[in-house]
């Protein structure tokens, strides 16, 4: 009888350990943006390579939207370990205390995709994520969203018109100093209450891609769409370190093979993906877009300028010499 209780207790202690060892790894990857976008499609498809590169033994959820966590809390939530995986935008790493990833932020920094994949692809890129890894946070690559527009309810054609107006900006200082130098009030604001705050009144206008203004309905409480393209969003992916190191090898170098596979199809269709929210914002009616003539974007370019120097303590001055020089482009010289 004792023995065959034992062999019992042996048989269930057996079982428990072949479900253990069967449950898959679960990595929740929170982001703040519409499925239906450059970040949310890549990061369904990451979750599909993930599953079928490792048979199935890692479950990857995408939550959307901020119905997890919203902007502050994501990367607190990443620190903690209550989340595994966030894309941020490039503008939100201040707070993490990595301020040189604001340099993409700088108004007029890049000119198109080309010039920004000599940075993001390149060893200046390479260099950034690296910064990461004090912080108890890895980096694994960058996706791409897009240059963004300004929005609001009267017609921003030139500087001038920015006057007073309150802005919503993501947390980075440089879009602080570029709204500023524009005349506006930026106020920082998380992503997910921003249609809200536009729809009542709290702010006069914002800036995004196309992609964002689109899905998140901005565009049904801005009338006027300017497509500007002065700065450029787009993303870092990031994961908790402690979690990351801690995979079996043959899991990460999995999921390492994913992420460069879900970074590549990020980065292809960003661009077609922003010309359509664009086109469809204005199908539908109900925003304008003002398309700027060659003079106006240099009136822009002359105003926002000077914003490069005047955060060379925040970003770095050899971070952004050596951008231009990647880039071949320095707006400074305008
Ligand atoms: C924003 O807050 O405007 C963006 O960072 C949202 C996003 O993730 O694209």
């Amino acid at each position: 009888m004792k023995s065959a209780s034992l062999l019992f207790g042996l048989l269930l202690l057996l079982c428990v350990l072949v479900v253990q060892a069967e449950e898959p790894i679960a990595i929740k990857f929170s982001h703040v943006v519409a499925a239906d976008t450059p970040k949310g499609k890549a990061a369904e498809r990451f979750a599909q390579l993930a599953k079928e590169k490792t048979q199935g033994r890692v479950e990857v959820t995408v939550y959307p939207n901020s119905t997890l966590y919203k902007d502050k809390e994501e990367m607190e939530a990443l620190q903690l370990g209550a989340v595994q995986m966030l894309a941020p935008s490039l503008a939100k790493f201040g707070p993490l205390g990595v301020k040189e990833f604001e340099v993409f932020d700088l108004p007029y920094i890049f000119d198109g995709y080309d010039q920004l994949h000599q940075v993001t692809e390149g060893p200046i890129g390479k260099e950034l994520l690296g910064k990461l890894a004090d912080k108890g946070v890895l980096g694994l690559a960058f996706w791409d969203n897009g240059f963004k527009v300004m929005s609001a309810n009267k017609p921003l054609k030139g500087p001038k018109d920015f006057r007073g107006l309150k802005m919503r900006i993501q947390s980075s200082k440089v879009l602080d100093a570029q709204m500023r130098a524009l005349g506006a009030n930026p106020q920082v604001m998380a992503f997910s209450e921003v249609y809200q705050a536009l729809q009542t009144g709290v702010v006069d206008g914002t800036e995004n891609p196309p992609s964002n203004l689109y899905t998140q309905k901005m565009f049904e409480v801005q009338k006027f769409v300017t497509n500007s393209e002065h700065g450029y969003l787009g993303y870092a992916v990031i994961v908790n370190k402690a979690f990351w190191d801690g995979l079996p090898a043959d899991i990460r170098e999995a999921l390492d093979e994913a992420m460069a596979e879900a970074t590549v199809y990020a980065n292809e269709i960003a661009k077609q993906e922003n010309i359509d929210a664009l086109a469809k914002v204005k199908a539908s009616g109900k925003s304008e877009i003002i398309e700027l003539t060659p003079e106006q974007k240099t009136e822009w370019k002359k105003r926002l300028a000077p914003v490069h120097q005047q955060m060379e303590d925040r970003v770095g001055k050899d971070l952004i010499q050596s951008i231009y020089q990647a880039t071949g482009s320095d707006i400074s010289k305008l």
